[in-house]
């Protein structure tokens, strides 16, 4: 189904001065008419607004820029010409949370013209779905605009209603891994402003998630409290200050408002990647979702060094111990850590400019261990730990990926580990967007995926780099092995996925077995075992690790669902949520006919009876389900658990119980008829 109409209307370029200007108010709304959005140019500004089944969600916000060299385009502005049209179109995604996506939106493309000063044209096309818009400036080739350097965006969302929000502040040392604050809308930062995606429960009840699609040459959007209610779009600077440097014609990312009745509408939105551009990389039929293992954890826990010495984390043998681990269990891939020269004692207080992508230490030798795991049918990932010298990384980004790909590596996991890259720029302004982006296509040219660690953030670039795969960029397991507040509490991960995933798969590393670290008293993983397997479905990565050491899965029954979970699905579906305190969701497996679920809570206790009605009708099922043992409580007893089997159909109702800081998680399986 593809159809796409556009129709034109010439308003006429009268030239009447700026104050004369009769008013215009042009709209569109989404093809089921619940959204609906007015661009006001009656003032000769420019000014949005939203409404929400004839309710006003966004009050008249305004829109321009600053530049350096250039006068304001604020006001004095005129509309010279629009269009309208609509877009319905299903398309397949290579893998992810759900195969076939319906991109259906009505569109309003405006030409602004300046009346005077440097009559700078620019255009804003807005783009609204049902489950919310979108709206971007380009700036057309023109004559007094070439070169230009932005230095304020004047992009408002005034919420009409009250909110509750759920962010973390921009403009930090760790970039985006914090905790997330819960607090009203009014109680945003208003000097560095919050990362986005930012979520508000409005006091109506609906929940919205204002983001960015297409983060492509340009810097990251942060957003700004600045009046009661209000926000504004502050973008992430370059160290010499200024925001965004440009030729036009250019365009700015998509500025997103996702609109929905419950939590789960905003998961089950595709509205993020529906603003991008479809594949550019053509057959990708070399990209594979993956199960991993890996030499990881130990480093983490103190057990292991990254750098080479008595207590090396990646010789040879142990690799090769994995290896076939992860061979008698299923798995993919093996990543293994602190492989390569250059590593130091205190390596994250390091500038990485000793460290090398191809050189390995003397105790592991990479040809030989990938030689063994090619061997049993599987293969490593490769490491790049950058340290955030993007310059000795893309000085040797070749050599490589070269070498990772002539091993038949098809994974790079890539850090970006450091304050600030190159120790100046930020990870979300114009500078990294650019890097980020040059990594993953020269990957691309070696048919390797990657997921990023420190990355910037995910605004569905996956959709036209399907070797994006997944990335961090969020407080993951490793803070529950180091972090001084004793790691991260059991709130957090009923957060991300109406937060942080809304822009994208995430590498949080579920399944830890063993909750203790051992030697440092204040760190635990703070969860049920139970609630560890129930993340593989929550938190949704099309790479999953077994973060654990393989010891610790030795023995354990439970082990079994980590083998059985898919990385890829056909369907997702949000059973129940409420944010920051429980999350249940289902997913179809792509590959066969089962579905999975996973329920998790915060740190109280719950009960749910929920219908099973998003199974396939007319299918009696074997339900695995491994629950919290009754006794099972994430800080007193967090490794109990229970593993039974019920017979189900989709008109049955099912039980979860869920302990404090506990989970559920089940595997669906057709009955086999005989
Ligand atoms: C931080 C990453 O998040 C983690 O996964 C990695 O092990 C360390 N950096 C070392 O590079
Ligand atoms: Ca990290």
């Amino acid at each position: 189904m593809k159809k796409i109409i556009f129709t034109a209307m010439f308003l006429g370029l009268i030239a009447i001065n700026c104050s004369t200007t009769p008013p215009k108010v042009l709209s569109v709304s989404s093809p089921d008419g619940s959204v609906e959005v007015k661009f006001d140019n009656t003032d000769s500004t420019m000014s949005y607004s939203v409404s929400y089944k004839g309710d006003e969600i966004i009050s008249k916000s305004f829109m321009g820029f600053q530049f350096k060299s250039h006068s304001p385009l604020l006001s004095c502005i005129k509309i010279a010409d629009y269009k309208t049209g609509s877009y319905d179109e299903v398309w397949e995604q290579p893998w992810g949370e759900e195969r076939l996506i319906r991109e259906n939106y009505n569109e309003l493309s405006v030409d602004l013209i300046e009346v005077n000063n440097e009559q700078k044209k620019l255009q804003i096309v807005f783009r609204v779905f049902n489950d919310g818009l979108g709206f971007r400036y380009l700036f057309p080739e023109q004559e007094n605009l070439e070169y230009f350097e932005i230095m304020n965006e004047i992009t408002e969302f005034n919420i009409a209603d009250d909110a509750d929000a759920w962010w973390i502040k921009a403009f930090q040392p760790e970039r985006y891994e914090y905790l997330y604050q819960h607090t009203l809308l009014n109680d945003i930062d208003s000097i560095d402003g919050a990362h986005t995606p930012l979520t508000l429960e409005t006091s109506d009840g609906l929940y919205l998630s204002i983001h960015e699609a297409d983060l492509t040459d340009y810097a990251s959007m942060c957003l700004r409290r600045v009046g009661s209610n209000k926000l504004k779009c502050k973008l992430a600077p370059w160290s010499d200050g200024v925001l965004v440097k440009a030729n036009a014609p250019h365009k700015t990312p998509w500025r997103t408002i996702q609109i929905g009745e419950k939590p789960g509408d905003l998961v089950t939105s595709r509205l993020i990647l529906n603003l991008n551009p479809p594949n550019k990389l053509g057959d990708v039929s070399w990209i594979k979702p993956a199960k991993y293992v890996g030499i990881w954890w130990g480093m983490h826990i103190g057990k292991w060094s990254f750098m080479e010495g008595e207590n090396h984390g990646a010789t040879t043998e142990r690799a090769k111990e994995y290896i076939d681990f992860a061979a008698e269990h299923g798995f993919d891939e093996v990543l293994v850590e602190g492989w390569n020269v250059g590593w130091v004692e205190e390596w994250w207080l390091d500038d990485g400019s000793g460290i090398s992508f191809t050189e390995t230490t003397s105790d592991y030798d990479l040809k030989e261990v990938q030689d063994y795991a090619k061997s049993k049918g599987l293969t490593l990932q490769i490491y790049h730990e950058t340290m955030s010298n993007t310059r000795n990384y893309l000085n040797q980004i070749d050599s490589a990926f070269s070498l990772a790909s002539s091993l038949g590596i098809k994974t790079a996991k890539i850090g970006q580990v450091g304050g600030k890259l190159d120790k100046k720029e930020w990870h979300y302004g114009q500078y990294a967007v650019k890097y980020y982006r040059e990594v993953l296509k020269k990957a691309a040219e070696y048919k390797i995926s990657v997921y990023f660690h420190e990355p910037v953030k995910a605004t569905g670039e996956r959709r036209t780099y399907p070797n994006m795969f997944s990335r961090e960029g969020a407080r993951g397991m490793e803070y529950n092995a180091w972090s001084g507040d004793g790691g991260n509490p059991p709130e957090h991960t009923c957060i991300l996925p109406f937060t942080r995933l809304l822009g994208g798969p995430m590498d949080y590393t579920p399944g830890i077995f063993s909750m203790n670290v051992p030697g440092r008293p204040i760190n635990q993983v703070n969860t049920t075992l139970a609630k560890q397997l129930a993340l593989y479905v929550v938190l949704n990565s099309p790479v999953q690790m077994a973060a654990d050491l393989i010891e610790n899965y030795r023995g354990k029954p439970a082990f079994k669902f980590i083998e059985d979970v898919p990385v890829d699905w056909e369907t997702t579906k949000v059973i129940d949520a409420a944010i920051g305190e429980y999350v249940i969701t289902a997913r179809k497996d792509k590959n066969s006919q089962d579905w999975y679920l996973g329920a998790i809570t915060n740190m109280n206790s719950r009960e749910f009876i929920i219908n099973l009605d998003f199974l396939d009708a007319g299918i009696t099922y074997t339900a695995q389900i491994y629950k919290d043992a009754a006794d099972a409580d994430y800080k007193l007893n967090p490794e109990a658990y229970d593993i039974v089997e019920l017979q189900v159909e989709n008109s049955d109702e099912f039980s979860i119980v869920l302990a404090n800081g506990g989970g559920m998680a089940v595997r669906f399986t057709p009955e086999i008829r005989k």
